[in-house]
């Protein structure tokens, strides 16, 4: 019989993503979103290219009765992927206690609820911003964690430890924590992608719609940093190669291999790629320039971080697939799908 996976965060950019991996791998979905970042209509997408609809509950998992009755509702569930969050690094330094309360909540009220539904485990995402600044490049499982700095951040720190607590103390689930450099790109078809609401932050979005002359120009955010060209460097890690990674995962914890109570695993590329190297890749891949202009360092951006996925490749048996050029076409052919759809 069928897995049954409930996805919270599902219709969000790499839950979507995830759902999609899922669904192709045999797993039956069920989505929970109160579609505060995220639109109805990704569950079009997902059913056009994978041929089935997800069941979806619209609901907000801070509120405890509503996960408890699309727990009676959808009985049988073996395994939560939790994506949903609040996620804006600088919304968070002017609302901390709406970071706090959503995502903090929203992970206790899954795990205490897991025991009595016979959940068997939860994958969480977490991302590098636990790191810092790294001391040395390529940063494994093993660096320390540093003490965060947004809110956002710490909420992903505190979630660690929360799971980690939970477990330690005799509860009966597991967990693998799923640390993300930084995920870009769309899914090959053009059906799901990343959906910013206004202007974006981050780099791939901005860029994209820069290209598209949605904005004037692409700002670089500094270019005195001490890197080869002078620009940030990051792990930019495809979508969909980070959405099967999310598979591998379900497919460890539930098993009968699983590497114990609680993993964590690094997911990136193992290659770090400079701001100017990544407008440089997409020029090459789409054919399209992107005005830009070098501005003032963005404050609190980390110089360079990229992972080392040593891990991952060996235990969970993953290894990012798609080349950065390929992960720009898809991204600009997301762009384009996006304004034609607002025709
Ligand atoms: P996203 O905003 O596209 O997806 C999150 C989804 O969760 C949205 O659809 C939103 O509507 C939903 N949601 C938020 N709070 C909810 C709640 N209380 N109840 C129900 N639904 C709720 O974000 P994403 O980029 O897909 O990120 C997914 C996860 O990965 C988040 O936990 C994020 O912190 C983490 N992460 C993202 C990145 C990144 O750069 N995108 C990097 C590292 C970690
Ligand atoms: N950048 C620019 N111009 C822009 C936007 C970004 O030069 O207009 C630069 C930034 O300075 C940085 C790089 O592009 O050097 C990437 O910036 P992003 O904002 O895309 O990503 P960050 O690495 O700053 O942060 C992202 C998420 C965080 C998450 C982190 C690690 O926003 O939530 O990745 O996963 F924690």
């Amino acid at each position: 019989m069928a897995k049954k996976i409930l996805v919270t965060g599902g219709t969000g950019y790499i839950g979507s993503h995830t759902v999609v991996e899922l669904q192709q791998a045999g797993y039956e979905t069920v989505i929970i979103d109160n579609l505060s970042n995220s639109n109805i209509g990704v569950l079009d997408g997902i059913e056009a290219i994978t041929g089935s609809r997800p069941v979806f509950v619209e609901g907000d998992c801070t509120d405890i009765g509503t996960l408890r009755r699309l727990f009676e509702e959808n009985r049988g569930i073996n395994g939560i992927i939790n994506f949903a969050a609040s996620k804006a690094v600088g919304e968070s330094v002017e609302k901390p206690l709406m970071y706090y309360r959503n995502n903090l909540n929203t992970l206790m009220n899954l795990l205490e609820l897991m025991p009595e539904y016979g959940v068997e485990g939860i994958v969480f995402s977490s991302s590098c911003t636990v790191y810092g600044e790294p001391d040395i490049n390529p940063i494994d499982e093993t660096a320390p964690i540093k003490t965060a700095t947004s809110p956002y951040g710490n909420t992903k720190q505190i979630s660690e430890e929360i799971i980690t607590d939970f477990i330690n103390s005799g509860a009966p689930v597991r967990s693998i924590i799923l640390r993300y450099f930084n995920p870009v790109g769309a899914h090959p078809s053009s059906l799901i992608g990343e959906l910013p609401r206004g202007v974006p932050n981050n780099l791939v979005p901005y860029l994209t719609q820069t290209a598209a002359g949605i904005r004037k120009e692409l700002t670089v955010f500094g270019d005195n940093y001490d890197t080869p060209d002078g620009s940030c460097i990051r792990d930019y890690i495809d979508v969909v190669d980070l959405a099967k990674a999310h598979v591998m995962a379900m497919e460890r914890m539930l098993g009968e291999n699983s590497g114990g109570k609680i993993e964590i695993f690094n997911l990136g590329t193992g290659r770090g790629v400079s701001v100017l190297e990544l407008i440089s890749a997409f020029e090459k891949a789409t054919g399209v320039k992107v005005p830009y202009r070098i501005g003032e360092r963005r404050a609190g951006d980390i110089e360079k971080i990229w992972a080392d996925p040593a891990k991952a490749n060996s235990e969970l048996g993953w290894k990012a697939e798609v080349q950065v050029e390929e992960t720009m076409r898809n991204a600009w052919a997301w762009q384009c799908r996006c304004m034609k759809n607002q025709d």
